[in-house]
């Protein structure tokens, strides 16, 4: 598939009906007392501009478009691995997505507690997002930590990496961009690969099909605990978006 066939993608219809399928499990979870008065609010107040490009979003954010990086975190969970990297990375720019408004607000909690002001958030479902809105050429990471693994074979077709969404991902990252994934389920780590390597906008880091090693910025985090507690070992996956 070539570059400008990548920006839009064969079948719009698809990838709508592809983006209602139920692909995540809780949505609201236990909100704090009175979490759902203000949880809103700052919501709107964190939410991304996605008609703007890249640099300009890097611009009105106060970074520098040429040394600074636009990162998304897709599915974030509690926001330890968002707000462990922007506290690392304070000259680079953070967007996260998740459905999960427990895990919404625990990461609000967090932000406030390290006092980051480079993250933005947006609730709801990432398919979705990125087939309604006009996101072009905007994301040099992406990373998706520990994506629901749906074991079961009849619901294989609710995982997050198919090929309707990886033509979303390449259209919405930039050329050279890259893409990290990470699973305890080796059954979906072959699945991720086996999405990646056929998809002519993505090459791997590390040759077809190899894994990647932990990345520096790495975080265990409770998915990442429980998998190893139950003897699943931790596949790290890099590709380039090309
Ligand atoms: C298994 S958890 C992993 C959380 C986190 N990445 C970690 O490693 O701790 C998967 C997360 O993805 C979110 N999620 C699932 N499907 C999603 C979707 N379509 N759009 C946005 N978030 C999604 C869930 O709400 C949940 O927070």
């Amino acid at each position: 598939m070539s570059d400008e066939e990548t920006k839009l993608p064969p079948d719009r219809d698809a990838l709508i009906r592809f983006s209602r399928f139920k692909l995540h499990g809780r949505k609201k979870g236990i909100l704090k007392r009175g979490e759902s008065d203000w949880l809103p609010g700052r919501l709107q107040q964190l939410q991304p501009t996605w008609d703007v490009s890249r640099d300009e979003i890097l611009h009105r954010w106060g970074a520098n478009p040429e040394t600074s990086r636009l990162w998304l975190e897709i599915g974030f969970g509690n926001g330890e691995t968002l707000t462990h990297l922007a506290s690392h990375y304070p000259e680079d720019r953070f967007i996260g997505v998740d459905v999960f408004l427990e895990g919404i607000s625990a990461l609000l909690r967090r932000m406030e507690r390290c006092n980051l002001a480079n993250i933005a958030l947006e609730s709801g479902n990432i398919v979705e997002l990125l087939a309604t809105k006009n996101i072009v050429g905007l994301f040099d990471r992406v990373m998706i930590n520990f994506p629901d693994p749906w074991p079961k074979k009849r619901h294989h077709k609710r995982r997050l990496i198919q090929k309707e969404f990886l033509h979303l991902l390449a259209t919405a990252m930039r050329t050279g961009g890259i893409l990290t994934l990470a699973t305890d389920w080796s059954e979906y780590g072959e699945w991720m690969l086996d999405h990646l390597e056929t998809h002519l906008s993505f090459s791997n880091v590390y040759g077809p099909r190899q894994a990647a090693p932990e990345p520096s910025f790495w975080l265990p985090t409770r998915f990442q605990q429980k998998g190893e507690a139950a003897g699943r070992p931790i596949l790290h996956i890099a590709y380039r978006r090309i």
